[in-house]
């Protein structure tokens, strides 16, 4: 692969662009900046050319690859009906056939994929899932979204031999995020919401007067619920892996945590750490999942370093140091 100077980045201002483009930064890379957001950019401006725009608009996809080696497109919207098939689908494909139009310019498109695409969470799946487990969404927009997004990222790869890589981010957790998750008394981020599965007077007296409390997800039959995520300096390392590797071009990675972690463990910990006792909540329409690194690591030389004692520890330490949570517009 000729060597990568210049890179579009899309979707700079949300949670892994904005810390994605320092460390691109600091690797030496010019950047462009594709900027939908009417506000300043969480980012420093005068190191990066900023194009503001809209995903989908006729025109700017091409005018936004000129003179660029390299796309790393994360712009998306999530849960959005009315939005996600301007932005999400007509954007990609807009850059896609961009690069395509291209002929050789483009040496690698890096797409931001998700594990949404394999149906995780509400689906038995066998574990560990491996980047060939078929596509198979959850229901919603988002995952459907991901699906279509990455199926286009194939075609382009098979019919034009575009230079692709995805990166199929698990969940992924920055700041207090884990906190803001696994306790009674945060304002929630992601799912299960607890306070649907509090059907004690034990588990629902937490909700009430912001009593804290960590929580446990459990099977029906008790056990604890097994899931996989990833913390964001390992999503922007894996990041940073892919960019410029030869080894990356046409395939797609797993981007989750060192490894799956199971509920008890997190809320013991979380429990220890604020001094708050572990509430089980039983959700009977979770199914455990974890993810193989076995590709990731061996190819992409993928090492992630945050397990979920870890998540918690930074969370912890983030908020002793009186940080407070980034905007967060999307809880999940
Ligand atoms: N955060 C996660 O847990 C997670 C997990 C898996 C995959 N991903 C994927 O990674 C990528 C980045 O995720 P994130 O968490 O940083 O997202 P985010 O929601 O924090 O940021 C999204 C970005 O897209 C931009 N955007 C939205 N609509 C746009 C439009 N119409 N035109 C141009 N730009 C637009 C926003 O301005 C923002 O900069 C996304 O593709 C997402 O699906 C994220």
């Amino acid at each position: 692969m000729d060597q990568i100077k210049s890179i579009l980045v899309t979707g700079g201002s949300g949670k892994i662009g904005r810390n994605l483009i320092p460390e691109l930064l600091k690797a030496g890379y010019h950047l462009r900046v594709l900027e939908f957001e009417p506000e300043n950019p969480p980012y420093d401006t005068s190191k990066v050319e900023v194009v503001h725009g809209e995903l989908g608009t006729p025109g700017l996809a091409e005018k936004l690859i000129e003179e660029m080696d390299a796309v790393i497109h994360l712009a998306n919207v999530k849960e959005r009906k009315d939005l996600f098939m301007k932005a999400n689908i007509q954007g990609t494909f807009d850059l896609l056939d961009a690069c395509r139009a291209a002929g050789k310019q483009i040496k690698q498109f890096i797409q931001a994929g998700s594990d949404a695409r394999a149906g995780i969470y509400y689906n038995p799946r066998p574990y560990p899932i491996d980047e060939n487990f078929p596509h198979s969404a959850y229901p919603g927009y988002y995952a459907f979204s991901k699906v279509l997004e990455e199926t286009m990222c194939e075609q382009y790869r098979y019919q034009y031999g575009l230079p692709i890589t995805v990166l199929r981010f698990s969940w992924v957790h920055g700041e207090d995020d884990i906190l803001a998750h696994a306790t009674t008394a945060e304002p929630g981020f992601g799912v299960p919401v607890w306070v649907e599965l509090a059907v004690t007077g034990y588990q629902k007296s937490y909700f009430q007067g912001g009593r804290n409390a960590a929580c446990c997800m459990v099977h029906p039959d008790g056990k604890p619920c097994m899931r996989h995520i990833v913390a964001l300096e390992d999503v922007i390392h894996g990041c940073m892996q892919a960019v410029g590797n030869p080894a990356a071009i046409g395939h797609a990675f797993a981007i989750a945590g060192p490894s799956a972690f199971t509920y008890d463990v997190l809320s013991k910990h979380i429990s220890e750490k604020l001094g708050i006792p572990a509430v089980n909540f039983v959700n009977p329409e979770y199914h455990d999942f974890q993810h193989s690194l076995s590709k990731s690591r061996s190819i992409l030389g993928y090492n992630p370093t945050y397990d979920i004692i870890k998540i918690v520890d930074s969370a912890v330490e983030y908020r002793q140091k009186g940080n407070h949570r980034s905007l967060c517009k999307y809880p999940g």
